[in-house]
């Protein structure tokens, strides 16, 4: 039996939807399979080249813009070409987040205020931009990607990091409140570690600049033992765009293979797997 696409008739917007390198970024990723799906996509990026390159790979139904989502007037003309060219918007997914690292004393000073507006206010910016037009058709699902880093320490220093993300999980929560009764949800994916081109290279110095070294890290952190895949995060945006979810919101979504149910690292005791403790005692 050929079950139909899930997203189709739907129109999606995907901000930072191109990639840093020539690897999948999580956007991307989530493009390419929204129009898998059936939609209509909005691919939209900092850098035209790289959201021209992604709507090569998908092809027709995808629109490539270039925007800066931090930006109010780029956001602006964003979702005005969107409803021009497309005419509705179902899905918005809110993908753009730049990482730093540090605590209080270095990061906060240097990068507090370009992660509040990059990973936080875009998400304010965008939402506010496409809500009369969801609330006008009594249906929407806006998706926020969100990080491990804002349920839990991850082992990282990354203060300002961390909080806009915490800071998106909370502000999720209340337009998914406030918008419900429109018809409109509000949910959150937070990533694990997961292999895209830029993932934790600011950490490359910290082991010497040997790429194999911080790859095994990263492969080993989660209970999963390796890393995720932006299909993975793309698999868990179909079913929040779609309507298969329609009775989900508010929801903050780990895909992360476990990493958010380990209180420790596995070597402060040492125990990797259950069976060597039975074995031993
Ligand atoms: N990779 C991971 O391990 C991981 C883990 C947790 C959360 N995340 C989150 O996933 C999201 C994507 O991460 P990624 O690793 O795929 O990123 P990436 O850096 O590979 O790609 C991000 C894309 O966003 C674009 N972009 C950046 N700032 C923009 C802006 N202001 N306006 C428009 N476009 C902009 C970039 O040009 C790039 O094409 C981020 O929110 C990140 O915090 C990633």
């Amino acid at each position: 039996m050929n079950t139909p696409p899930r997203l189709s008739g739907k129109v999606a917007i995907v901000t930072g939807a191109g990639s840093t390198g020539a690897e999948l970024s999580n956007g991307r990723a989530v493009a390419i399979r929204f129009a898998q799906e059936g939609a209509r996509v909005v691919a939209v990026d900092r850098s035209l080249e790289a959201a021209e390159a992604t709507a090569a790979a998908i092809g027709d139904s995808c629109l490539p813009l270039q925007a800066d989502v931090s930006r109010p007037e780029q956001v602006a003309a964003m979702v005005d070409t969107c409803l021009t060219e497309l005419g509705r918007v179902d899905v918005l997914h809110n993908n753009v987040g730049i990482g730093s690292l540090g605590g209080p004393e270095t990061e906060a000073r240097k990068a507090w205020d370009l992660l509040l507006r990059v990973n936080l206010k875009s998400v304010l910016l965008t939402t506010r931009a496409v809500l009369p037009t969801m609330i006008a058709q009594g249906s929407g699902s806006i998706i926020n990607i969100s990080s491990l880093a804002g349920l839990a320490y991850w082992g990282v220093p990354s203060v300002a990091y961390a909080s806009t993300k915490a800071a998106l999980n909370q502000m999720s929560r209340l337009i998914a409140h406030d918008h419900a009764r429109y018809g409109i949800r509000c949910n959150v994916i937070a990533p694990g570690l997961i292999d895209t081109p830029t993932a934790h290279l600011g950490l490359l110095p910290v082991y010497g600049g040997d790429p194999a070294e911080l790859r095994r890290r990263q492969e080993s952190l989660a209970p999963a033992r390796r890393m995720g895949r932006p299909e993975e995060i793309a698999a868990a945006a179909v079913f929040l765009a779609s309507d298969e979810s329609r009775y989900v919101s508010g929801v903050v979504l780990p895909v992360d293979g476990g990493l958010a149910t380990q209180m420790v690292s596995p070597e402060c005791w040492a125990i990797d797997d259950a069976r060597d403790v039975e074995a031993a005692t």
